[in-house]
């Protein structure tokens, strides 16, 4: 019913278009934020290196995969392979060096999950986390922004739904709900499903891109100039997608039996995963394969309140796309 609905309310949806494009403009980050952190990357290099000459400091996350809204705080990988050393006592030295050159807040947390060295620098105003050999963060991000490169919808969408998640306080994954790491992948593999196809799926194209990292193999298709007319074939505009996008995990994504995965562009299903009980904290209640760490599903931290509030969220977001007047401002409304 609600997909005839929305046939027959195709110009009311367009009219939402300049509202959501108006939106995702206004979180672009300016040039001058992506020249400030520039400068920060280059003084912390600089830092670095002094100590290690071999290291090398990588973006990744939200400032390196054009997926990120203004004023974010920058993540940065240091990658080196100084096997002598463990992480904490990296972290600790690193804590050291930055804060005798005036950096302020420097805190190295050597015991979380992943862990990290936070920064502000007084000069950017713009505050880091460091962390050490995450080289499957880095490539993960280089994939993103390559997906990103391809269909101009596929960073409108998911600006929007990121913005979404936000402001609902779905995006907190210590409370059991997802990263943005997670919604971008949503997004990606929504747009690789639509009929025509909008966007493809890079891993399962010729290899012009490979790294080995932890004797994972990531390989791709990288080469996303040649691309750039994929998704041409489909004219779905942003709010059709946004719409679209609610729909699918309100209603018609099948939470019991099926994984989402980018990297094969389909939908595989949690038995041939074996994804289909509770292990340890892991229980699978919305399950997002990751492209690279197969066996990880970014759905994990979900757990049986926080479904109801993911599934909640998704119905109110379909039901204000589909009957609101207004919905670019309640869609948004903080919870
Ligand atoms: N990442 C990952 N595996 C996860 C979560 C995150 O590999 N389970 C990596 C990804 O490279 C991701 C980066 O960490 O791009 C940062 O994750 P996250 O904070 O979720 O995303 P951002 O894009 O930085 O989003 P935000 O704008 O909210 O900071
Ligand atoms: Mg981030």
């Amino acid at each position: 019913r609600i997909l005839k609905r929305q046939m027959l309310c195709r110009n009311d949806i367009d009219r939402l278009n300049a509202p959501f494009l108006a939106i995702y403009d206004s979180l672009i980050p300016a040039e001058e934020e992506k020249a400030k952190q520039k400068q920060l990357l280059t003084l912390l290099e600089k830092l670095v290196c002094k100590e290690w000459p071999k290291a090398r400091l990588y973006l990744y996350g939200s400032c390196a995969n054009s997926f990120g809204v203004s004023k974010s705080d920058i993540d940065v990988c240091l990658a080196i392979e100084d096997a002598d050393i463990n992480k904490s006592e990296i972290l600790l030295r690193l804590a050291d060096i930055f804060q005798s050159d005036n950096l302020q807040n420097v805190q190295a947390l050597t015991r979380a999950r992943v862990p990290i060295v936070k920064l502000m620098d007084p000069v950017t105003g713009i505050s880091c986390d460091i962390c050490i050999n995450n080289i499957l963060a880095v490539i993960n991000t280089k994939l993103l922004r390559d997906y990103a490169q391809i269909d101009a919808r596929l960073r409108q969408l998911a600006f929007i739904v990121k913005h979404w998640a936000k402001s609902r306080g779905v995006n907190e994954t210590y409370q059991g709900t997802l990263s943005s790491y997670a919604y971008v992948l949503m997004c990606i593999h929504f747009l690789q499903q639509r009929r025509p196809a909008i966007l493809p799926c890079l891993q399962e194209m010729e290899t012009t891109y490979s790294a080995t990292v932890d004797d994972i193999e990531c390989a791709f298709f990288d080469q996303v100039e040649v691309l750039r007319n994929f998704g041409s074939c489909n004219k779905e505009t942003i709010s059709q997608l946004v719409w679209a996008f609610f729909n699918y995990w309100a209603y018609r994504h099948d939470y019991a039996n099926s994984v989402i995965s980018v990297r094969t562009g389909s939908i595989l299903s949690k038995h041939a995963k074996d994804w289909t009980r509770r292990i340890g904290n892991d229980r699978h209640l919305i399950c997002i394969e990751d492209p690279f760490q197969t066996s990880h599903d970014l759905g994990r931290v979900v757990d049986k309140h926080s479904i109801k509030v993911l599934r909640e969220e998704f119905e109110r977001a379909a039901y204000i796309m589909q009957y609101d007047p207004n919905p670019c401002v309640k869609l948004f409304e903080p919870y």
